[in-house]
Parts: C-alpha cells; structure tokens; sequence
C-alpha cells in the first residue's frame, strides 16, 4: 500500500444491525483498508449501527425519516422545496401514490429529511458515501448533490447477483428461486432500485436443504470482503467508469490481481460450506 497517499474518508448510511459498518471500521483500525469513516448516519433511532460507530468513537447521528414524513417537521418546509418537488415528481421513482397533491406533499416531506441527511454527512467531509444496509432509496436531488461533485460517489452493497433481486430481500428472494449459486453485489447508486454500474461481484455456493440464515450468513462474509476490496481499489484508482454506446454506464477494475482476488472469494466461499 502506498503510504503517501491519503485515506478515503468514508461516510456510511446503516439502517440495522451495521455488520457491514463494523467490518470497515475493523479493516480501518487494523490498517487493512486505507480508509477512515468519518461519519455514520441512520434513518432511524433504534439502528444497533450507531453503537458501533459510538463505540468506535465514530460521530453518529440519526435523521428519523418516519418523523420527516409523517409530518411532525412540516414546519421547516420552505417554498423552494415545494418548487424543487414540483420539479423531480417525474424523475423520482420512490414514491408511488398516484394522487398527485398527496405525492407531492409526502416528496416535500422526504426531501426535507434528505436535505437534514446531506448537512449530517458534509459535516464529514467523505470522499465516498457508502450505503450499508440502508433500507432506503434516494431522490435525483440527493444524488446530484453529491454526484455532481464527484461522480460515482454513492456506492451500495446488495446482496444478490443484480440484476437479479433487487430490493429488500437479497437472500429470501435467492433462496425462495431455489438458485443454487448465490451472490452480493457492490454498485454505484442511481436514481434506480439497485441499477446502478457494478463496481464487483462475489458468489457462493446454496448447499441442498441450507436455511436463509446458513446463507445470510455466508453471503454476508463475502459482503465485507467485497465492499473492502472495492474501497481499496477506489484508492488505488483502480476503477475506470466507461460509457456504452446505447448510454449505460460500466465499469472496469484494473488491477493484475483481479483474478487472484475472485477466485480467493470463490474459494473461501466454497470451504465455509457443508456441502460434501
Ligand atoms: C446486508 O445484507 C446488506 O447487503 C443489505 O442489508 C444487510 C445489512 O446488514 N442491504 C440491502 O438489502 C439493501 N437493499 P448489516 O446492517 O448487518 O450490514
């Protein structure tokens, strides 16, 4: 690792347990990962996440989005945010209610909460925002603040091979298919579900009669190391975003260890089975 090159600072969105958050703030704190999160955001109180950064001495904060939306802030609401709403209700795909006044009054709502959630995570000055189990999607207006910066800045972590399975249940949906094969994906953040570029993915074998925690818990070991690689080859500038002709945006790893490194996933991922 070269020494002369700064740390990323990352921040990280967690709406759970953060097992994810943990694993960087271990590989952080061993010097594994050339990295320091800098600040740790939830969506909601009772994220057990926000022990951990609490622990780690990690600032942490919550913005409680279900207070935002059920109205409880509406008087921070301004009229630049009404004009902003008006503007992104075609481009947002998050909110679906179909009576336009009452979608429109929930997006003021959400991007009242998102505005709270852009001051908390510039209080951090992050390179990279990386969304850890953040149960959430996010409006064009909170992609372009921080897209527009710097692209390809709002990075996931899914646990599925997109794009199969997107949404909430990466590891029910995989099993309830019945796939033999399981995976977890690291991807740019768009204004779509889980459709953004693929930075990397991982896979792992589903043993006959194995139940969704015995997967979770396999897939969520090459989670950590997944979403750690990617952050060091974020570092390492080892990430080449290229544009297709039909539009679509991909991305290429170079690194000569690419293939060593996947099949070290594959491997691991195989020997922490009980499949013989
Ligand atoms: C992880 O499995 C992550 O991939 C998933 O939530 C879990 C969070 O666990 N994210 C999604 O499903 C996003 N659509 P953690 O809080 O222990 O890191």
């Amino acid at each position: 690792m070269a020494s002369n090159r700064k740390n990323l600072r990352l921040a990280i969105l967690i709406s759970g347990g953060g097992t994810n958050l943990q694993a960087i703030l271990d590989r952080c704190a061993a010097g594994l990962l050339p990295a320091k999160v800098v600040v740790v955001a939830a969506d909601r109180p009772d994220a057990y996440g926000l022990t951990r950064a609490r622990r780690a001495g990690v600032p942490s904060h919550v913005v409680d989005y279900s207070r935002y939306l059920s109205g409880a802030m509406d008087s921070r609401i301004s009229p630049e945010l009404e004009v902003l709403a008006e503007s992104l209700d075609s481009r947002q795909r998050i909110l679906r209610e179909s009576d336009r006044p009452k979608r429109l009054r929930r997006l003021v709502r959400l991007l009242l909460a998102e505005n709270e959630m852009i001051r908390v995570i510039e209080s951090g000055q992050p390179d990279y925002l990386c969304l850890a189990g953040f149960m959430r999607l996010v409006t064009p207006h909170f992609l372009a603040h921080f897209h527009g910066a710097r692209p390809w800045r709002v990075l996931n972590i899914h646990p599925a091979l997109l794009p199969a399975f997107p949404g909430r249940r990466g590891y029910e949906d995989t099993i309830d298919y019945g796939c033999k094969w399981g995976g977890v994906t690291v991807h740019v953040v768009d204004e779509g579900e889980d459709t953004g570029p693929i930075l990397a993915q991982a896979v792992y074998p589903i043993w006959p009669d194995e139940d969704l925690e015995a997967v979770r818990s396999r897939g969520l070991e090459l989670e950590y190391e997944l979403y750690s690689q990617c952050i060091r080859w974020l570092w390492d500038e080892r990430v080449e975003v290229r544009r297709r002709e039909d539009g679509r945006w991909f991305t290429v790893i170079h690194d000569p260890s690419y293939p060593r490194i996947l099949k070290e996933w594959v491997d691991r991922a195989m020997s922490s089975a009980s499949g013989s």
